[in-house]
């Protein structure tokens, strides 16, 4: 749900899992097959015809965006409660994501961080799940100063911003994790891959397998 260009999808296709993403605006350049709905209603028809669901309700009810008025009670629309209502009634595995602002919506996340899998970008994320994941520490020491800043400072950064004009879009999709699809407003928005390849090999141990594949 919510599955924008697909850096989350691809990690979970890297676990295993057969991918169907549902997104409300037109994804071209999603790599899986794809419907064009609301998130919400798709999965109120058909949710119990999927294994697992993971969910990445917009976040700009709490990021950036938030700061010029549009945040929650600003009329912004905070979707993570309606999505894991559904999700629970449905009695479906789920992973909800969401950035480290929405922590007081999400019910015990665990926080992946990019230094987990020796990615050059930190971006903290947040993952709430019906199904215990393990919790791996940061560690922000592998980073040295050598990447250039967005902006006119002189310093060095420790790791690539994302969704910035100024750094080669080759290099921000290699930091990343390798996501070579997409443009930079989707890699703006986007997870790596490996945090959900990291979630998704758990997952599979945890959910019944199918009948068809035993
Ligand atoms: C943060 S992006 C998801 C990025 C994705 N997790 C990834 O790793 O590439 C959130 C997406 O939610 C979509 N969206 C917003 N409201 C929606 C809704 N009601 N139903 C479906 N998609 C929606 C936006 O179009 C956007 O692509």
């Amino acid at each position: 749900m919510f599955c924008g260009a697909g850096g989350a999808s691809v990690g979970y296709w890297a676990a295993g899992f057969e991918v169907l993403g549902v997104d409300i605006a037109p994804q071209p350049n999603y790599p899986y097959d794809f419907v064009q709905a609301d998130a919400l209603e798709f999965a109120a028809e058909y949710v119990n015809e999927f294994s697992f669901v993971h969910a990445s309700p917009p976040c700009q009810a709490f990021t950036a965006y938030r700061r010029k008025g549009h945040g929650v009670g600003d009329g912004a629309l905070n979707l993570i409660p309606h999505t894991r209502d559904l999700l629970t009634a449905a009695e479906v595995p789920y992973v909800i994501e969401n950035v480290e602002q929405a922590r007081e919506h999400l019910i015990d996340p665990i926080r992946l961080c990019g230094s987990m899998f020796a990615l050059d970008v930190q971006r903290h994320r947040l993952f709430e799940s019906s199904m215990p994941l393990a919790q791996p520490q940061c560690d922000h020491a592998i980073w040295e100063p050598r990447f250039p800043p967005a902006t006119n400072r002189a310093n060095l950064r420790k790791t690539v911003e994302v969704g910035v004009w100024r750094i080669p879009l080759e290099v921000q999709q290699q930091a990343m994790g390798g996501i070579d699809w997409m443009n930079l407003k989707e890699l703006s928005q986007a997870i790596p891959p490996a945090y959900t390849a990291f979630i998704g090999r758990q997952v599979a141990r945890s959910i019944p397998t199918p009948a068809a594949d035993r």
